[in-house]
């Protein structure tokens, strides 16, 4: 992913599964096209292939299984989202916690397959936890804010510029982003002047009246002027 960054988490809302997600995605195409803006999207699974075919934009798994492919009925692999087109994954997203070994054997297959991984954490200690394995992103998410209306970088900025200081003092080669409430430009360029390299978010854009809009102002957070 070019930085800095907007991921946009598709979730797994009622709005932007099916037909709908592809058109998200077509929104979230033609912002980063008009802006210059790096976004990134993270779909829903069943919609992975089809998006990361028909749009050039870097293209997300919300999570995968750290198995082997085999008879792993109802199991995502890490080869199943690589097929399917994406270039990074999320993991240990709040809404969908691994085990600490998962999640490191989870991480050492992204970093064999060239896949960049995301991984989320709750709370500091968790950042400095999930920094010790690697990955390329680390994303702070505190999960009393996620889905909300406030901004982590405006009801804890402090939680922001911690886990930058923990993760960059762990291995300064990982990236920090932040989410949860993150809904302006304003919030963006917060999460920008507060150490990070971007923002994941989700009921901004996909529950957006507008998402276009919404969108379109998001990206101008990423720019000075
Ligand atoms: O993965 C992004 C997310 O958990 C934040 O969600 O709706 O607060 O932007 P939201």
């Amino acid at each position: 992913m070019r930085l800095p960054v907007i991921i946009v988490n598709f979730k797994a809302y009622p709005e932007v599964l099916g037909h709908a997600g592809i058109e998200l995605a077509r929104t979230c195409s033609k912002v980063a096209e008009a802006t210059g803006a790096s976004i990134a999207i993270a779909p829903a699974m069943p919609d992975l292939a089809k998006i990361a075919g028909d749009f050039n934009l870097p293209v997300l798994s919300q999570h995968f299984d750290p198995v082997l492919p085999g008879s792993k009925t109802g199991w995502t692999p890490l080869m199943a989202v690589e097929e399917a087109g994406a270039v990074g994954t999320l993991l240990n997203h709040s809404e969908r916690k691994m085990r600490l070994s998962d999640l490191k054997l989870a991480v050492q297959m992204c970093g064999e397959a060239g896949i960049e991984a995301v991984v989320c954490a709750d709370t500091i200690d968790e950042a400095k936890k999930v920094a010790r394995l690697h990955p390329e992103y680390v994303a702070i998410e505190p999960p009393d804010l996620i889905g909300g209306d406030i901004s982590i970088t405006t009801a804890k900025p402090e939680i922001v510029t911690d886990a930058v200081e923990a993760v960059r003092k762990v291995d300064s080669e990982i990236g920090v982003l932040c989410g949860a409430g993150v809904k302006s430009r304003e919030d963006v360029r917060k999460a920008l002047e507060l150490g990070t390299v971007g923002v994941l978010l989700a009921s901004g854009v996909v529950k957006a009246h507008d998402p276009h809009k919404a969108l379109l102002d998001l990206a101008k957070g990423l720019t000075r002027s």
